[in-house]
């Protein structure tokens, strides 16, 4: 039997229709029975940065997002490009991370989608660059960029290309199997 495996999703947008959030959504229904899957909802309830108030106590929305991270055998990311990087919720939660160090070693799969054929690519670097600057691990085939997204899932969040599908489920393969 597989053993048991805990996966935090985070998506980099908040909007309620979000496609990034649909892939996770999706990926999370797929999941092998011994994978426990959990989207973050706390990228909106986090403060902004500020190592002024990033102290030993930290603020309780910092500490759960923190322990979400801890208790997390690999972490899958999830995001838009805004204006060529990524969402500001997600950098300022990743900021919060870096004193802390829960990225360290944790395998983490990286996912940008885009309406456009671009397919987030630059989100992708930039997000790549940060979490190599706090050494989260990136397993060889954990990365994804989807082009086109808004042709690829409808209104429901079905997935209804199947070479999309086949990737989703390899990224998560490769994480759990991590
Ligand atoms: C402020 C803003 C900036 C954007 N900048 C980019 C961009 O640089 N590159 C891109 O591919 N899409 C860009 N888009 C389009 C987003 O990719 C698109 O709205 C996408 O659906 C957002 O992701 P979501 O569906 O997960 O919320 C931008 C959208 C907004 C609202």
């Amino acid at each position: 039997m597989n053993k048991p495996t805990k996966i935090l999703a985070i998506s980099g947008s908040l909007r309620e229709n979000s496609f990034s959030t649909k892939i996770l959504k999706h990926m999370g229904n797929f999941a092998p029975e011994n994978v426990t899957f959990t989207l973050t909802d706390k990228l909106e309830k986090l403060p902004h940065f500020n190592p002024d108030i990033d102290q030993d106590q930290a603020y309780a929305e910092v500490e759960a997002f923190r322990t979400e991270l801890k208790s997390a055998d690999g972490v899958i990311i999830s995001t838009p490009e805004y204006a060529k990087g990524i969402p500001g919720v997600l950098k300022n939660a990743l900021d919060w991370i870096v004193s802390s160090g829960e990225f360290i070693d944790k395998p983490t799969a990286v996912i940008s989608a885009s309406p456009m054929t671009t397919g987030g690519e630059e989100a992708m670097r930039s997000l790549l660059l940060t979490l190599g600057m706090i050494n989260a691990h990136i397993p060889d085939g954990a990365t994804l960029g989807i082009p086109q997204v808004s042709l690829k899932i409808d209104k429901e969040g079905n997935i209804n290309d199947p070479s999309l599908k086949k990737d989703l489920e390899q990224i998560l393969s490769i994480l759990v199997n991590k």
